[in-house]
């Protein structure tokens, strides 16, 4: 069950193979988020929620991504700046259909 949890918790994940210095939201939660959610929202690991079918605005999902939520781990330390907490926040945006 932690497996993921581990994968996910990098402490300083590189990106010196993406092709800008700043990591796009996308890539971003390819990075982090994918595992537990999938990369187009469904995949439900871990009782992930499904992101395509969620509603929660840019600021409450910045608020779980920075505070995590039950099952989810808290991506503040992990992301680090808060503008790539923007970029994933925006990108989680774009997955609701
Ligand atoms: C270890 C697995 C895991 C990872 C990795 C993960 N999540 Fe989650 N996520 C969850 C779980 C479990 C929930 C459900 C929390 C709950 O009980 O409400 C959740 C819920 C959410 C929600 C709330 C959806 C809703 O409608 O309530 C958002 C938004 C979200 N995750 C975004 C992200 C983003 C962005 C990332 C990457 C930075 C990420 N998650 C990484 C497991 C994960």
């Amino acid at each position: 069950m932690t497996s993921f949890f581990v994968a996910c918790n990098e402490p300083n994940p590189s990106f010196e193979t993406s092709s800008s210095s700043i990591p796009s939201g996308e890539e971003l939660y390819a990075l982090h988020c994918a595992s537990c959610h999938g990369e187009s929202g469904d995949l439900g690991l871990s009782g992930a929620k499904n992101l395509k079918k969620s509603a929660l605005t840019i600021s409450e999902i910045k608020a779980i991504v920075k505070s995590g939520k039950n099952g989810m781990p808290s991506f503040r330390g992990i992301l680090g700046a808060a503008s790539n907490i923007d970029s994933v926040a925006n990108y989680v945006s774009t997955l609701h259909e």
